[in-house]
């Protein structure tokens, strides 16, 4: 490179040029280079505490298409952002789900892209997602027991699941994940089986505890249970929790010298859970959320409809933003709008 080109790269008036994007940052000084993007609210599984009847809309929505998508994420990766979880309903039922992971992957400034997905038709997709640029995957699997996958879940598919699974593991993913959703007398006892399955594969699961959502409300009575309970287990059974990172989000992770996976706890109802939330969402239909428990989202989806509209659609998320508040309500049993998770994608 000549010498000339050098000096302007390190030029001050240029370095405000590349610094002129606003950046993420919240009134609490919290930093966000995490989105998660649900780029559709249906989805084929009838989970007990999300959607026990299935997905049903009166209305026909219409979710973000492949242009609005990459106008948004130019716009957030311009301001920081580095990683994106597509998430759903169920992400992969998305015709264009392929095509979506390859426009994210190869914007500047994205170094992650991750999918949640319930695992249907892993197997049979998952080599296209990699190929296409997916660094890091979600299965939620919430039992190993596959007459209680079948009856939380409506189907009965552990087995093909969990085959995809290993399958995914030969490939080159950065890190796979398990979810399970933490029930009391569902599979609150049932860690030791969880253990097992990752004595020998390099794979994190994730109790989340249960949270209440706008419909969730007797399920969520009856079987809320603190993590404290799997974190008596992890501790009783050799499990050390893991120094944190500071850019590491909610989850403590416990690991074992004998075991290749680890645990993770995330438990939004402990104290402090917020002061390290360093995630932003927008829905399938392009409102921006502030928290999953957020009281509304800033409508962004005029302003996705043109690359030219860039900077007017940073400076609507970044005024948006100002409205964070420093934690959810939940303890308060105030769901913001939320009615389940489906709906901006957990
Ligand atoms: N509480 C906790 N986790 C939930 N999920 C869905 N609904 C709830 C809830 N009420 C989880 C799913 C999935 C992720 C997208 O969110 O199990 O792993
Ligand atoms: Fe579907 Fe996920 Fe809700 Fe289960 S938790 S019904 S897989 S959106």
């Amino acid at each position: 490179m000549p010498h000339t080109e050098v000096q302007s790269a390190i030029d001050p008036v240029d370095k405000t040029v590349l610094d002129s994007s606003p950046k993420l940052t919240d009134s609490y000084g919290r930093r966000f280079p995490y989105l998660r993007l649900s780029i559709t609210d249906v989805c084929n599984f009838s989970c007990d505490y999300c959607l026990p009847d299935g997905y049903s809309s009166t209305q026909k929505k219409s979710f973000l298409n492949g242009l609005e998508i990459s106008n948004l994420v130019k716009a957030f990766a311009d301001m920081g952002t580095e990683k994106i979880r597509l998430t759903g309903g169920e992400p992969s039922l998305r015709k264009d789900f392929s095509q979506i992971i390859a426009s994210i992957a190869k914007t500047p400034g994205i170094l992650q892209v991750a999918t949640t997905t319930n695992g249907y038709k892993l197997k049979e997709n998952i080599k296209e997602w990699v190929d296409a640029g997916l660094t890091h995957l979600n299965v939620s699997v919430d039992s190993l027991d596959p007459n209680l996958f079948h009856s939380l879940t409506g189907h009965n598919r552990l087995k093909e699941i969990l085959s995809g699974i290993d399958y995914a593991l030969t490939l080159s993913i950065k890190k796979i994940k398990l979810n399970a959703v933490l029930l009391k007398e569902i599979n609150s006892h049932q860690f030791k089986q969880f253990a097992d399955y990752i004595r020998e594969r390099k794979i994190s699961i994730r109790f989340i505890e249960l949270m209440q959502t706008g419909d969730n409300f007797d399920y969520y009575k009856k079987h809320h249970v603190s993590a404290q309970i799997l974190k008596n287990f992890l501790l009783s059974n050799g499990w050390t929790e893991k120094l944190r990172e500071k850019s590491a989000g909610p989850a403590i992770e416990y690991v074992h010298p004998d075991y290749q996976g680890s645990f993770g706890v995330i438990a939004p109802y402990s104290k402090d859970f917020c002061d390290t939330c360093n995630r932003l969402r927008v829905s399938s239909t392009g409102d921006f959320h502030l928290c999953l428990f957020g009281e509304k989202g800033y409508s962004l989806r005029h302003l996705l409809q043109k690359p030219d509209q860039k900077d007017e659609l940073k400076k609507l998320i970044v005024d948006s933003l100002r409205n964070k508040r420093k934690q959810h309500f939940l303890h308060d049993l105030d769901t913001g709008i939320t009615p389940n998770l489906s709906f901006i994608g957990g």
